[in-house]
């Protein structure tokens, strides 16, 4: 069934004012905040967004303050007309898609920092990315006042960070976590594949690869994080173009490092492959 257009919005005063009066209505209201360049895996969040909310709003903003000198703002892609069919496709009903003057007005000065948690893992190579992240999802927040926001589990760390920003800041909206949407290999789907030579995108298996070994290992009882750690390195070292920037086996709310698993643990890893930069992870629930 052809479902109509989501209308593409410029302006905060407007996607302010669209939202607010749907919730005079009684309407629930679903967040999506993207960067665009949209694959199954932000559908799948608009999906959920979509059976769960009676207006959901998808954000559509590269946002300049979270990429690094040096990183990939100006090569990151982009194709509105592509991502508005999509969004479209999937019962979306509106697209905010500011231009950067209009998020960052002259003379910004205003910051939201997690503390501590944005500066380990990619925040360590990363300098005030998750600074960059937590401010525009918080001014998301303000502009787009739904009562749900939709974030994927790929971006494990991110989404521990926005969990925290919205418990510290009292922020009355609903973060939803969403799985990790694969290709069929079981690479993480990311805009950033697009990076991928065929020979980096053959080898990029190894990061889901390294997971799946950590999960083999802790099903068959192994519980040192160290042991687990090593393991995957070896699944990785034996692919030459994937260079690992970390491997990290932490509690899944403020990512402390544990050398016993117990309970929830995140096994998060990022690597180098080529110009890409890509992460995946898993949460395993020990008992
Ligand atoms: P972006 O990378 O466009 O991702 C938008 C959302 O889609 C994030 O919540 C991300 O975790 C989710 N996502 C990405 N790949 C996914 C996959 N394979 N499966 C499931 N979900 C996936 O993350 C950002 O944008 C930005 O940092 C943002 C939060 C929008 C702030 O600028």
């Amino acid at each position: 069934m052809e479902t109509p257009n989501a209308e593409i919005v410029s302006e905060k005063a407007r996607i302010r004012r669209i939202v607010e009066e749907a919730r005079a209505a009684g309407w629930t209201v679903g967040l999506v905040p993207t960067m665009g360049y949209f694959h199954e895996g932000h559908l799948d969040l608009m999906r959920l967004a979509r059976a769960e909310c009676d207006l959901v709003v998808v954000t559509l903003f590269v946002n300049p303050t979270q990429f690094g000198e040096g990183e990939d703002l100006a090569a990151y892609p982009r194709d509105l007309e592509r991502d508005s069919r999509m969004a479209s496709s999937v019962g979306v009903d509106y697209i905010f898609h500011p231009g950067a003057r209009e998020m960052y007005q002259e003379g910004f000065a205003t910051h939201v920092e997690v503390e501590g948690l944005s500066r380990i893992m990619c925040g360590a190579s990363r300098e005030g990315h998750f600074r960059g992240v937590t401010t525009v999802v918080a001014k998301l927040f303000n502009i787009v006042p739904a009562q749900r926001a939709y974030f994927g589990q790929k971006d494990a760390q991110q989404l521990v960070i926005i969990r925290k920003m919205a418990a510290d800041l009292d922020f009355a909206i609903e973060i939803v976590a969403v799985a990790t949407r694969r290709e069929d290999d079981g690479l993480a789907m990311s805009s950033r594949n697009t990076y991928l030579a065929p020979d980096e995108r053959a080898q990029a298996v190894a990061l889901n690869q390294a997971l799946e070994r950590a999960q083999e290992l802790v099903d068959g009882g192994e519980r040192g994080a160290d042991r687990v750690a090593a393991a995957m390195e070896e699944v990785i070292n034996a692919y030459p173009l994937v260079n690992i920037e970390y491997i990290a086996i932490c509690d899944n709310i403020l990512l402390r490092p544990l050398e016993e698993l117990s309970g929830g643990v995140l096994v998060a890893l990022a690597a180098r492959v080529g110009k890409a930069r890509l992460i995946d992870n898993r949460v395993l629930e020990i008992e």
